[in-house]
């Protein structure tokens, strides 16, 4: 294990290969995540943002529009992809990724409206709609930047385990986990689609640099796995990330509370 410890945080090389920074809790997570995606911004104003949706972002999110708010930093030339959205839901459904963008980020911010892209949820032929995401992405550059959260079960954006790593933006079905961890967002638990369009493995793997942000002890299980175990495999889809060669994991004390500081 490589300790350096910078700005008064501890930053570690984990054998897996994942840059790993503890900060000590949620508050802290979402000011390293937004400074880190803030310096990216100023340094390449044309930056491409993958963006993920969630719980954990959201105080990201918050320090990002403080920032813009207070210091000034523009994302009008800046272009954004979402990670996913939800089958059957419409941009302006309140429970749609369109909304939760929206709400957190998008409107409090100088991005242009064109600039910002999530898979639409109510394409007639969702198939066609994949591709189209994929090329989109594409003719953008690629994505310079992707935040990622990860899932109870490992999943990165929804590739559920036993996704292909080789897969492209698609329509999967969600685990029965993922839709019980999304029931918080929803009046009714039936209401939890069963279906979203999710950036593929391969999608977010061509990301030139990630930022995986995980926080609290219901993550304490899959990070252990993510940092201990020594298989990469579609049964722990977040586990190919280690083969990924700018990968940074943030993560809060509960987070890390099974793997201490001895990630070796
Ligand atoms: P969460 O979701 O941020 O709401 O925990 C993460 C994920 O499922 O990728």
């Amino acid at each position: 294990m490589i300790l350096t410890v910078e700005e008064g945080e501890i930053d570690m090389i984990s054998k897996s290969g994942i840059r790993v920074v503890a900060v000590s809790d949620y508050e802290e997570l979402s000011r390293e995540a937004a400074r880190r995606i803030i310096a990216a911004v100023r340094q390449h104003p044309a930056s491409v943002l993958g963006l993920a949706t969630g719980s954990t972002p959201e105080g990201t999110y918050r320090e990002l529009v403080r920032d813009h708010r207070e210091k000034g930093t523009s994302y009008q030339q800046v272009t954004t992809f979402n990670l996913d959205e939800y089958v059957g839901l419409a941009a302006n459904d309140p429970h749609s990724y369109h909304a939760y963008m929206e709400q957190h980020l998008f409107r409090h911010l100088d991005i242009p409206r064109g600039q910002t892209h999530l898979p639409d949820g109510t394409a007639e032929e969702p198939e066609v709609e994949c591709r189209r995401y994929e090329e989109m992405i594409r003719e953008a550059g690629g994505i310079d930047l992707q935040v990622l959260g990860i899932g109870v079960n490992g999943h990165i954006g929804f590739n559920e385990p036993g996704t292909p790593f080789s897969s492209e933006t698609q329509v999967v079905q969600l685990a029965e986990s993922t839709r019980q961890a999304n029931q918080i967002h929803f009046e009714d638990p039936e209401q939890v689609p069963t279906h979203a369009i999710t950036m593929g493995m391969a999608t977010i793997l061509r990301s030139r640099g990630i930022l995986l942000l995980a926080s609290g002890a219901k993550k304490a299980p899959v990070i252990q796995r993510l940092l201990t175990e020594a298989e990469i495999t579609p049964d722990l889809p977040a586990s190919i990330l280690r083969s990924h060669e700018d990968v940074t994991l943030i993560a809060d004390q509960e987070a890390l509370s099974l793997v201490g500081t001895d990630l070796d």
